[in-house]
């Protein structure tokens, strides 16, 4: 038997914390339920003392998911491992991962704390969480660049004082794959107590080495992985969850461990994530890119017809591309509809929702011929964000546009409930439309980023649109799908200012210094 590789997950936390990358309560909601179903062993699902928008998104995670574990972020600080506890009191199995940095520039620069001092409050912050669950993670932030003399000090006194797991972060992705590995290795050799918890690892992808660096880490002994569905995190982000998996189940002739994972659900959780998020996935993406699969050249497609395996190391289907297909038409009823979304993960608990999403999946399938899973992803979360309780919601647009002439756009806003209608010129019909609800709601948020895709193939394809907005420092995405690309950027634009204006701020985990 093959020892198990744990695959921690923390597009809630980590992914989280992208710039633009913030989800709403029921996003996350959505993501850990596919993270849930694709047999995830541990959902970092947010760091509960970061706002109450946090803590209540982790309590209904941590309440709703039964059959992976549930962590919830803190520092080492009592205030926050006693949130994280409040936050994961209903978890089925609820873990707490507490971290602390060891490295001497961010002990020195950012803790203003001696290395004795660290110690002590690691030690300190992991006596405090077993008290509520023996399932206690702890991490020495900015581990790639600390001593390892101090590390290992570290970490036989954490494990002492009752961590179950120690994770080892490569915080700025400064490691090459040989140095980690060897840093792994050292550790689980040097550390007198390293048979007691388990070793894992949590790699940034600054220098693109974020995957090699934790299989690496892998072959020299660590058994849980800390990955993002699509590479998805701070800066760069980090290692991304499809490739640590599929090169794991790929060269089980390398690797002494095998994962859990149902790895048909890869390409599923990667669309709802970039959905959710708005942060596209390139075509040339391992595993998850359109063209990760795609045979363009004649030498290469001839190769493959003759025998798959001449140019495929993995099965499409493997990870889930089969799903692409057309799945409902303008005939398909309320059971099929309703059958499909549960196939995508979706329960409708209350009967208007299903109403109100198959009225619009009919109306899409009026001016759509054949519906695919992509368009029904988009339609829900357009209908999940109608639905949920958003000040600015988008009325009625007129838009129009014509050679020779200035475009304009009348648009009609609900704010706070009371229509609003507006009207703008503008450089071309999404400009006059942003100028038009902008004289209405007058953000003060710098656009930075527009970006428009199809959802699937074809002229009568929707139009999935990405904004980036900037309010006073704060970046926040916004997305918005319809087969009107002037509409999905009208939607997506109010989306980025509904969490603009009306979310609180939050405490960012690696940002201030404990105090
Ligand atoms: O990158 C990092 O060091 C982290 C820790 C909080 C584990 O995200
Ligand atoms: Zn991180």
């Amino acid at each position: 038997m093959k020892d198990k590789l744990i695959i921690f997950d923390t597009t809630l936390r980590d992914g989280e914390q992208s710039p633009g990358a913030s989800m709403t309560k029921d996003e996350k909601l959505r993501i850990a339920k596919a993270l849930e179903r694709m047999r995830v062993d541990v959902i970092e699902a947010g760091f509960p003392i970061a706002s109450p928008g946090d803590f209540e998104a982790v309590r209904q995670v941590a309440e709703s998911v039964k059959n992976s574990t549930v962590c919830g972020l803190a520092r080492a600080l009592d205030k926050d491992i006693d949130r994280a506890a409040a936050a994961l009191k209903n978890a089925a199995s609820a873990r707490i991962h507490t971290f602390i940095a060891t490295s001497p520039i961010h002990m020195r620069e950012k803790l203003r704390m001696g290395p004795d001092q660290v110690l002590a409050q690691a030690v300190h912050a992991v006596k405090r969480a077993r008290k509520y669950t023996d399932n206690v993670e702890f991490s020495p932030e900015d581990a790639g660049r600390s001593e390892i003399d101090f590390l290992c000090r570290v970490l036989e006194a954490v494990i002492d004082a009752g961590a179950t797991t120690v994770n080892i972060p490569d915080t700025v992705g400064y490691n090459l794959p040989h140095q980690f590995g060897e840093l792994i290795r050292q550790l689980i050799e040097r550390v007198p107590n390293s048979d007691k918890a388990v070793f894992s690892v949590h790699c940034h992808n600054d220098l693109g080495l974020a995957v090699g660096n934790s299989l690496s880490a892998v072959l020299n002994g660590a058994r849980q992985v800390e990955c993002t569905i699509n590479g998805l995190g701070e800066r760069a982000g980090n290692a991304a969850l499809e490739e640590i998996v599929m090169t794991v189940r790929t060269r089980q002739d390398v690797f002494p461990c095998d994962i859990g994972l149902d790895t048909t659900q890869i390409v599923h959780c990667s669309k709802l994530v970039s959905n959710i998020t708005g942060f596209p996935v390139q075509p040339n993406k391992a595993i998850v890119g359109a063209n990760a699969f795609a045979h363009e050249s004649g030498i290469h497609q001839d190769g493959v017809m003759k025998s798959r395996e001449t140019y495929e190391i993995m099965r499409a289907q493997d990870v889930g591309w089969h799903t692409n297909r057309m799945v409902l038409g303008k005939h398909s009823g309320r059971s099929a509809f309703r059958a499909r979304l549960q196939d995508l993960g979706f329960e409708f608990e209350r009967e208007e929702d299903l109403n109100a999403a198959f009225g619009r999946f009919k109306d899409l399938a009026d001016k759509k011929h054949d519906i695919y899973d992509e368009d029904l992803l988009a339609m829900v979360t357009d209908a999940i964000h109608d639905a949920a309780q958003d000040r600015l919601k988008f009325v009625a647009l007129k838009a129009v546009s014509e050679t020779g002439e200035t475009p304009k756009a009348t648009i009609i806003l609900s704010v706070d409930g009371i229509e609003k209608q507006a009207h703008a010129e503008g450089s071309g019909p999404v400009d006059a439309t942003f100028k038009a609800i902008e004289s209405i709601v007058a953000s003060g948020c710098d656009l930075q980023l527009f970006s428009i895709s199809n959802i699937t193939t074809g002229a009568d394809s929707q139009g999935e649109v990405t904004v980036r907005i900037d309010k006073g420092g704060r970046i926040i995405n916004g997305q918005g799908a319809d087969t009107d690309i002037v509409v999905a950027s009208a939607k997506a634009y109010l989306n980025a200012l509904n969490k603009a204006l009306y979310t609180p701020p939050r405490t960012h985990p690696q940002a201030a210094a404990p105090v």
